[in-house]
């Protein structure tokens, strides 16, 4: 069922600079994004995360136009009452102006995202693909779609220099239309400077606590993945354990023949029993059990 609190919009959440904090999470299914909204989450990001989330892929450099797609449109039939905003893959919007263009708008069409993000300072590409209609979240920062240059998930932003160009940077993509800008990986005053420096709402990740809103990995938070979690992640549930358990509780009862009872299993009405019973007996064959 559709969640019946008011659909957050790009205008909604520009309005919130300095306001409320925004709060963001990642999703990439259906379920995810029904839980999220219904948890009053006010943006989803279909991030490209679902490469190493979902697929376990090493980075998200082999995640493809079609497979966020696929995943916006589970997303959006979930129609959450959180801003659905889809990641733009890596090479989606680097080759011309014209293919981010159609591939911002294969996002919007096919994947249901009523915005995309974009890694990078690209100022003129979000400048056009806000042109032609679609709201374009900027991302600055550790942008892991820029592992192999910055070589290695880096804390960014912690020279003086660097940190100008951030700013720069951020200044540079609220002018080319960008309605807000997620921060990565950045020292606590780099993201404090920049939510300062820029009038939309900067959505941090790991760029401490100054920022307008925060976002979190799904499974970061729920504490599904496996492995180490990156320092800046808070895990408000352990579901992988209660998973295991879980499926290792249903194995036993399986095997225990516990499971299924009488009340998981379908039945006949008396009469069709009584009549199956009375010819499987006249033919000799053997009596199924009852329970
Ligand atoms: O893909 C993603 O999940 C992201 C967030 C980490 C911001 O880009």
């Amino acid at each position: 069922m559709a969640d019946a609190r008011a659909k957050v919009t790009v205008p909604a959440v520009r309005a919130r600079k300095g306001g409320d904090r925004l709060t963001m999470v990642t999703a990439y299914d259906f379920p995810s994004a029904q839980i999220a909204s219904e948890a009053g989450i006010d943006m989803i990001l279909v991030g490209d995360s679902v490469g190493n989330a979902v697929h376990g892929l090493e980075d998200t450099l082999r995640v493809t136009v079609d497979m966020m797609v696929l995943h916006g449109a589970a997303v959006a039939r979930a129609k959450p009452h959180s801003l659905v905003v889809v990641d733009m893959p890596w090479l989606s919007y680097h080759v011309s102006i014209e293919e981010a263009i159609r591939n911002a708008g294969r996002m919007v069409q096919e994947g249901g995202a009523e915005a995309v993000k974009l890694e990078g300072a690209r100022p003129e590409v979000v400048e056009r693909i806000v042109d032609a209609e679609i709201p374009v979240q900027g991302h600055l920062g550790l942008t892991p779609q820029s592992v192999h240059a910055m070589g290695g998930y880096r804390v960014q932003g912690k020279a003086l220099d660097a940190a100008r160009r951030m700013i720069a940077d951020a200044r540079a993509l609220e002018a080319a239309g960008a309605f807000s800008l997620v921060l990565e990986g950045v020292p606590d005053l780099l993201g404090e400077v920049i939510t300062r420096e820029v009038g939309i709402p900067t959505i941090g990740i790991g760029a401490g606590p100054a920022t307008d809103g925060q976002v979190l990995v799904f499974h970061d938070v729920l504490g599904i993945g496996g492995g180490r979690y990156p320092k800046f992640v808070r895990s408000y549930a352990d579901l992988r354990s209660e998973s295991i358990s879980a499926l290792a509780r249903y194995a036993d009862d399986v095997r225990a023949g516990s499971f299924p009872a009488a009340a998981e299993t379908y039945h006949m009405s008396e009469d069709v029993t009584a009549e199956l019973l009375e010819e499987v007996l006249a033919s000799g064959d053997l009596v199924p059990s009852q329970s």
